[in-house]
C-alpha cells in the first residue's frame, strides 16, 4: 500500500511488477532508475534552455572543467553515462552516433543493450514546445566478447521494454514491459516519478490526424487521398478529424495515444537521400510501436507491422502510420489501393 496521499512511485511500480514476474532479477528495475536521473538531469537543463544558448556552447564549464555542449548531445553523453555504470549493460546505440558505443570494462559489463533517441523534438528547444527522449532495451544475442551488428539489427518483436520520457508542461514517463503501459507524472517537489496514467489503452479509432502537411507536394498519390479523405465532412464517422502536429514525435504520440488517432510520416520525395521518410526504425519507430501494441494500437510503415522489420543499418528510416488500430487499418487500406 503507497503512503498516503503520495500515490505509487515508479519505484514502487518496477518492484510489484518485478514480484509478478519470476524471472526479473531487478536488473530492468535498476536499469529504468538509471534512465530515470538522466531524464531528470536533462530536465533541469530543458528547464534553462531559454536561459543559455542551448544550441551552441554556452560558455559555461560543467564541474569536469568540460564546455556545456548543445542539449542533445548534453542528453546523449548524459544517458550513456549513467547506463554504463549499472553492470547490466553491454552496449548503448544512439541516434547521434554512427556506431554501438560498447561499455568498455568487461567488469561492468550485462545482457542488455540500450537504444536511445536522447533528445526528440530537438528543433523545438527554442520555442518552448514540448520534447522528449525515446529508450529501447533489447538483450544481447551473444553471451560474451563484443558487441556486433547483427545483434542489434533485429526485429522490434524482440525488445523487452521500451518507453519515453516528455519534458513539457509536467515530465512524464511512459514505459513498458510487455505487461501492457503505464504513465508517471513527475512530482517537482518530491522528485519523484508518480503513478498517474494506469495501464494505458489508445481509444479503437481516433478524431486526430497528425502529420506535416507541408510535405504535401512529395506524397505519394494515395497519401494524399487518404488525408483528403480526413478532412471530409462526414459527421456519421467523425469526420472530418481534427489537425493536431507538435512537430516533436513523442509529444504527438502521446497526445494520440491518450485521446485516440493517428500519427504519420509517410515517405516522400523531398530528400533523394532519404526515400524512406525521415524517422529512424531503431530509435523511434520500433520503440513506440512496442507501447502503441501494448496499448492496444498498431503501427506500421504502410504494408508491414513495425515490430517485424528488420533493420539493414543502424540508421534505418521508414515510414511511419501509428495510432488507434481501426485509423491504421484504414490508412493500410488507401495504400493497398483497396479504398479511396
Ligand atoms: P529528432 O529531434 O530526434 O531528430 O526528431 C525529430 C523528428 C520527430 O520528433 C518529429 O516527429 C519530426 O522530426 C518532425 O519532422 P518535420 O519537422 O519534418 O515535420
Ligand atoms: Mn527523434
Ligand atoms: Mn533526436
Amino acid at each position: 500500500m503507497s503512503d498516503r496521499g503520495l500515490g505509487i512511485t515508479v519505484t514502487e511500480h518496477l518492484l510489484r511488477e518485478q514480484r509478478e514476474t519470476p524471472y526479473a532479477t531487478g536488473t530492468f528495475t535498476q536499469l529504468l532508475n538509471e534512465l530515470i536521473v538522466a531524464a531528470k538531469i536533462i530536465n533541469r537543463e530543458v528547464n534553462k534552455a531559454g536561459l543559455v544558448d542551448i544550441y551552441g556552447y554556452t560558455g559555461t564549464e560543467n564541474i569536469y572543467g568540460e564546455q556545456v555542449q548543445k542539449l542533445d548531445e548534453f542528453a546523449n553523453s548524459t544517458i550513456i553515462r549513467r547506463v554504463m555504470h549499472t553492470g547490466h549493460v553491454c552496449a548503448v546505440a544512439s541516434e547521434e552516433d554512427a556506431d554501438i558505443v560498447e561499455v568498455p570494462d568487461e567488469r561492468l559489463r550485462g545482457p542488455y543493450i540500450v537504444l536511445i533517441d536522447p533528445l526528440d523534438g530537438s528543433s523545438n528547444i527554442d520555442v518552448n514546445a514540448s520534447i522528449g527522449t525515446i529508450f529501447s532495451i533489447r538483450r544481447r544475442i551473444k553471451e560474451s566478447g563484443p558487441v556486433t551488428l547483427d545483434e542489434v539489427l533485429r526485429k522490434g518483436s524482440e525488445q523487452v521494454a521500451a518507453g519515453y520520457f516528455i519534458y513539457g508542461s509536467s515530465t512524464m514517463l511512459v514505459y513498458t514491459t510487455g505487461k501492457g503501459v503505464n504513465g508517471f507524472t513527475l512530482n517537482p517537489a518530491l522528485g519523484e516519478f508518480l503513478l498517474s496514467h494506469r495501464d494505458i489503452t489508445i481509444p479503437k479509432k481516433g478524431r486526430i490526424y497528425s502529420v506535416n502537411e507541408g510535405n504535401w507536394a512529395y506524397w505519394d498519390e494515395p497519401v494524399k487521398r487518404y488525408v483528403e479523405y480526413l478532412k471530409t465532412p462526414d459527421p456519421e464517422n467523425g469526420r472530418p478529424y481534427s489537425s493536431r502536429y507538435i512537430g516533436t514525435l513523442v509529444s504527438d504520440f502521446h497526445r494520440n495515444l491518450l485521446k485516440g488517432g493517428i500519427f504519420m510520416y509517410p515517405a516522400d520525395k523531398k530528400d533523394p537521400k532519404k526515400p524512406r521518410g525521415k524517422l529512424r526504425l531503431l530509435f523511434e519507430a520500433a520503440p513506440l510501436a512496442f507501447l502503441i501494441e501494448q496499448a492496444g494500437g498498431a503501427a506500421s510503415d504502410g504494408q508491414r507491422r513495425i515490430l517485424d522489420i528488420e533493420p539493414e543499418t543502424l540508421h534505418d528510416r521508414v515510414p511511419l502510420f501509428i495510432g488507434s488500430p481501426d485509423d491504421v487499418a484504414e490508412v493500410e487500406r488507401f495504400l493497398a489501393g483497396e479504398a479511396h
